[in-house]
């Protein structure tokens, strides 16, 4: 993360120790179209995973750039090309010709990121490696589209298609002209294309633990679909009889399951419950981790749980730049969606694919449907009046928690936040 909120847990090598493979992860690799967004999902049989670097990357079905031409495409990593900055290293903005990938003029072909890996080691050329293994496989609309990648001496780096909106941490916790509080429909939009992503990854065909699922890997397109990027740390889901893979810890406090902390075992619930924290970010407004707030209120789900728990409390939760654009119905069926996906023991956490099909429902909600017409829609139709017609109230939360609103910290505006326009 590129913050000093985010605190990554170290470190281990993404793969599998034995070369077993054999793992189904086959996805189709039409890749060729790079704005067509194409809900295509193939799942047939597919070679097993390959393992080594030199099968990862010859079986990889996008393009080996060289050094220079992603010195070209970003003018020469141009500082004011920063799109923000991560764990493993920048990412800047840049521009290629759509059918050659030759660099072109700013302004001219289709828009890049380009992520650089800014420090040598063994860990960044691990994690580097394992995003070609899997993006380089994986295709989903819910899954950020990796175009290609250079490996020249001591170069590492990623090329991807460029999100517009950036990551949904931004969103959330970024205030400024290009970061407008999200409203409702939007929050609810963002959180079911990102299940959709991980329900894709957990699917019988695939078979990945994303393991680092977290807002600031949730990129957003001009639309706000939300995407899944940096595959670092993923990896392959358990094979046969096997309940968990066993792995040492990795991944961001704030986000990882607990029973994964205390183990290193792996699983799909421990994506359940990252997916839980980032779902009770997107209510409430809160990072998961925030040593900003009072104390107690520190660690969001810890904070959160108590008061979700009671359905009359879990207004108190939620974020008061939401006031009156969602119904109590609505509200109380995400909270109860979060609090599922982060109950501790995981075998009583839902799947993906429940946590899609529950979303669904709340996105089809009439109430819901009400308030998607956009952000300004969304805001102008919203001071907590009955909207009428269905029947459907919008709900105002207490006007206790206006008070809330004032103590929130501002967090500073990206430098290179008009990249994003
Ligand atoms: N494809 C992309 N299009 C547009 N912006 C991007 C893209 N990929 C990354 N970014 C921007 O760059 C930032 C840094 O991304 P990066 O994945 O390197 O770090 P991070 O997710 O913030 O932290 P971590 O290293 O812990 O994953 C993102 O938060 C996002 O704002
Ligand atoms: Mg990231």
């Amino acid at each position: 993360m590129g913050n000093c909120f985010g605190v990554r847990i170290k470190a281990e090598s993404p793969f599998h120790s034995t070369p077993s493979g054999g793992n189904s992860k086959n996805v189709s690799r039409d890749r060729n179209g790079y704005s067509g967004s194409s809900s295509r999902v193939s799942a047939a049989s597919v070679p097993p995973t390959p393992r080594s670097e030199g099968e990862i990357l010859q079986s990889t079905n996008v393009k080996s750039f060289t050094f220079n031409e992603l010195r070209s495409a970003t003018r020469n990593f141009r500082p004011d090309s920063v799109l923000g900055e991560g764990g493993f290293g920048s990412v800047f903005k840049g521009w290629i010709d759509e059918h050659t990938f030759a660099a072109v003029k700013p302004g001219t072909g289709i828009v890049i990121a380009v992520k650089r890996l800014n420090h040598d080691g063994l860990q960044g050329h691990k994690e580097w490696l394992a995003e070609v293994n899997y993006l380089g496989q994986l295709y989903h609309p819910n899954l950020v589209k990796l175009l290609g990648y250079c490996l020249e001496d001591e170069h590492r780096l990623l090329v991807y298609e460029f999100m517009s909106r950036g990551s949904l941490e931004n969103h959330l916790f970024r205030r400024g002209v290009y970061f407008q509080p999200l409203s409702w429909s939007i929050r609810v939009k963002v959180a079911l294309g990102a299940a959709r992503g991980l329900a894709f990854l957990h699917s019988a065909e695939t078979k990945v633990i994303y393991r680092d699922f977290k807002a600031s890997n949730v990129l957003l397109d001009s639309n706000y679909n939300a995407k899944l990027s940096d595959f670092g740390l993923a990896k392959d889901g358990p094979t046969g009889d096997k309940s968990h893979v066993s792995t040492r810890v990795m991944g961001t406090y704030g986000y990882a399951a607990p029973e994964y902390l205390a183990t290193g075992h792996l699983t799909t619930k421990s994506d359940v419950y990252s997916f839980g924290v980032v779902l009770l970010e997107l209510l409430s407004g809160r990072r998961a981790v925030d040593k900003n707030r009072p104390s107690g209120e520190h660690n969001l789900v810890e904070w959160a749980k108590p008061f979700l728990m009671n359905k009359r409390k879990i207004f108190r939760v939620l974020d008061p730049r939401l006031e009156g654009q969602y119904s109590l119905a609505g509200a109380q069926k995400a909270a109860a969606l979060a609090i599922q996906c982060l109950w501790s023991e995981p075998k009583f956490r839902p799947a993906m694919d429940e946590v899609v099909a529950a979303l669904e429902d709340i996105q089809a909600a009439k109430d819901t449907a009400r308030s998607s017409r956009g952000q300004e829609g969304a805001r102008s139709h919203n001071h907590g009046h009955n909207h009428g017609g269905g029947g459907v109230r919008a709900f105002r939360r207490p006007s206790f928690q206006g008070a809330a609103a004032n103590g929130r910290v501002a967090y500073p505006r990206p430098s290179g936040s008009p990249l994003y326009a």
